[in-house]
């Protein structure tokens, strides 16, 4: 008997499966040709946009198209060796068709009788990142793996390091050693991805910095010219069906005024709908309304006040970032003079940069910004005040 188990209906927090992931097709097709032409590609977004999500399909599809592939979460890793192991884990799992591989061949490594569990040729290939000695050693041996696979196999493979800004803190030029290793590998393309924008995008595009021009930025962002790049009408598309296939109706007018309060931003998006369906659920609602649009963005703030929260104390920590932010929020003059201190004019521009370079604000025209995430905007102003903020 076979038991298949159903995500939630609307999945929201971790990485969601092809099927809803929604609007990025054409951006995953582009990229998988790409990877698979061998270019290294930078994929550096705003948080919560799907970057993981797609990445993983891409690879997925790659792996159907023969190529090995590798997916390490550098924000795991305390040190390069374990960065290593872990590169040198996923590899491995992509050869072998299953987990566990490295485990192995630590054990046989370290003199246990060999489980015979593990490929004679593929254990042979990680013994330098398995085998005790210098971390850097073992690290080095990791990165030089997927070259080594390449040139053994005659396979494309590809390489996707998420969250690669905090690879930095592994140890010291951690960059600069996966440069150099990375520099000739004939056969393999990596894709490096993470979501502080400002920190990628000077790691590859300053001269002088260890990855200077070595991956193409591949804006996932701004694909097509629609917000988060994704497409509204595949919003409406893939909205109808997932209601339908509940029994329940929603029409264009509706889905437009979810795009409207969420920006079309991806997390936000599905947290209202997620908050939407259940409510429909619990009540044996049938038909989506304003009303319950606007119940379920209400819901849906509430369970984002926690990670909204944590991004508001992270700007705490650079001055005039949190008064410059409420001005942006609440549509206020970014220099008007206010009762409750004014913002030095130098300052102002300064905490701007920051808020975009952190992917929290846009541009819209000559000096007037705005949230890229209306609801994260929505959260801020009512942090002044207390009696907007809806409780249960
Ligand atoms: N294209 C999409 N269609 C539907 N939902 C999406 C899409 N992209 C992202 N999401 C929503 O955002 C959530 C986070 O997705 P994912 O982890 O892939 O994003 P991320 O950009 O890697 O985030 P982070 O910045 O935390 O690394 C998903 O659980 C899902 O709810
Ligand atoms: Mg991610």
């Amino acid at each position: 008997m076979t038991h298949v188990l159903h995500g939630p209906h609307f999945p929201v927090g971790g990485p969601v499966p092809a099927e809803d992931l929604v609007g990025r097709e054409g951006y995953m097709r582009e990229t998988a040709a790409r990877l698979l032409d061998g270019e290294h590609l930078l994929i550096a977004g705003p948080r919560r946009i799907g970057k993981t999500s797609v990445i993983l399909e891409v690879l997925r599809r790659l792996r159907r198209r023969g190529a090995l592939t590798a997916y390490v979460d550098c924000l795991g890793a305390t040190d390069v060796r374990g960065l290593g192991e872990r590169l040198a884990a996923s590899l491995l799992a992509s050869l072998e068709g299953r987990d566990g591989g490295l485990e192995d061949a630590r054990g046989i490594a370290a003199g246990q009788r060999a489980k015979g569990r593990i490929r004679f040729e593929h254990l042979e290939l990680v013994l330098p990142v398995v085998k005790a000695g210098p971390a850097g050693r073992s690290f080095e041996g990791a990165l030089d793996l997927p070259r080594a696979l390449a040139a053994r196999t005659g396979k494309r493979v590809v390489v996707a390091l998420d969250e690669f800004q905090a690879a930095g803190r592994a140890g010291p030029r951690v960059f600069d050693v996966m440069r150099s290793r990375f520099q000739a590998q004939r056969g393999v393309a990596f894709a490096f991805l993470g979501s502080e924008e400002g920190v990628l995008e000077e790691l590859f595009g300053h001269k002088g910095r260890a990855l200077y021009r070595f991956a193409v930025a591949h804006d996932m962002a701004e694909a097509g010219g629609h917000r988060f790049g994704i497409d509204p009408a595949d919003w409406l598309a893939y909205l109808k069906r997932k209601f339908a296939q509940k029994r329940m109706a929603i029409e264009e007018s509706e889905v437009d005024r979810i795009l409207d309060a969420t920006g079309g931003h991806p997390q936000d998006t599905m947290q209202v709908c997620a908050a939407l369906y259940h409510f429909m659920r619990d009540g044996s609602l049938r038909a989506v309304t304003a009303d319950l649009v606007g119940v379920a963005f209400e819901v849906a703030l509430r369970e984002l006040e926690r990670p909204f929260a944590m991004h508001w104390t992270d700007l705490g920590e650079q001055k005039w970032l949190q008064p410059v932010a409420k001005r942006i929020a609440a549509g206020d003059a970014l220099y008007a003079a206010r009762a409750e201190g004014d913002v030095p004019r130098a300052e102002v521009l300064r905490a701007v940069t920051a808020l975009q370079a952190r992917g929290l604000v846009t541009r819209i025209s000559r000096g007037r910004y705005e949230f890229l995430e209306p609801m994260f905007a929505e959260h801020v102003r009512r942090l002044d005040s207390p009696a907007g903020i809806v409780r249960p």
